[in-house]
């Protein structure tokens, strides 16, 4: 039926505005009931649809960014690792860090929440329009050394390069050949004051030589890193098995 209800939803159709097609027939009725005005009306179904469409480019943009898990800060029990300055730790959500191009490093054992904290800043980065990437220091270098093999290494130090945010996991899990390092050190420096870097590591600093087999290289990745950084160093038990230490006692 060609009337101007039909045309109406035709146009939303046409526009893209799915909230306000699902959501315009209750509001038609609330009108003709006399519940709502004209502009209030108009003003609800275009906040739904704009609601409705961050949802869904947060999810988008969260999807890209390759994330092992979603946790956010709300997910972390500050409590359990009483050695973090909580306040320090939520001020990363106003993404200061990243107008100073600052990088961060989490460092401490396994299950103490480095990767979690990680995914929490670049989840927060993600939906604020920061472009995020999320991957382990293993897989980027076979990335890197696969680039250079193929002769596309620039390219692809470019790209890594392009993140507003880039969370490098699990640095010093495994140790790394000359290569490796290499090619590391050169997409660090090419970061350096331009981007922000997050870095997980199970090795304290004073270690670092041990991951990359030379202490001069370690020294200038470091050095890079650590210039403008903030550097959270987490003691406490791991969260993993903390179920299992609690039924011991
Ligand atoms: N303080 C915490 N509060 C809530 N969950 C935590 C906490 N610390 C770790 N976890 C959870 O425990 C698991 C291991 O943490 P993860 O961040 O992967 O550890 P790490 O990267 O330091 O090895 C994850 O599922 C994480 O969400
Ligand atoms: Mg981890």
């Amino acid at each position: 039926m060609d009337n101007n209800y039909n045309k109406l939803i035709n146009n939303l159709e046409k526009l893209n505005l799915s909230t306000v097609k699902n959501y315009v027939n209750s509001y038609i009725d609330k009108h003709n009931r006399n519940e709502i005005d004209f502009v209030d009306a108009l003003y609800e179904l275009t906040s739904l649809e704009l609601k409705f469409k961050k949802e869904r480019s947060d999810r988008a943009v969260i999807t890209v960014a390759h994330f092992p898990f979603i946790k956010k800060f709300e997910d972390f029990d500050f409590s359990f690792q009483p050695d973090i300055n909580k306040q320090q730790i939520l001020d990363l959500k106003y993404l200061r860090f990243i107008d100073e191009n600052e990088n961060i490093m989490f460092i401490g054992m396994p299950g103490v929440g480095k990767t979690h904290l990680s995914v929490s800043i670049g989840i927060e980065a993600a939906v604020n329009g920061k472009s995020t990437y999320f991957i382990s220091c293993n897989d980027l270098c076979l990335q890197l050394k696969k680039a250079k093999l193929e002769n596309r290494l620039e390219q692809r130090l470019k790209h890594f390069t392009s993140y507003a945010v880039l969370i490098i996991d699990e640095v010093g899990y495994l140790p790394m050949d000359m290569e490796a390092s290499n090619l590391l050190f050169q997409l660090i420096s090419k970061r350096y004051e331009r981007k922000s870097t997050i870095v997980t590591s199970n090795k304290p600093l004073n270690k670092w030589h041990e991951i990359f087999g030379d202490a001069v290289l370690a020294n200038a990745i470091l050095d890079r890193l650590l210039h403008h950084s903030k550097v959270f160093t987490i003691n406490g038990p791991s969260y993993r098995t903390k179920d299992y230490f609690l039924s011991e006692n």
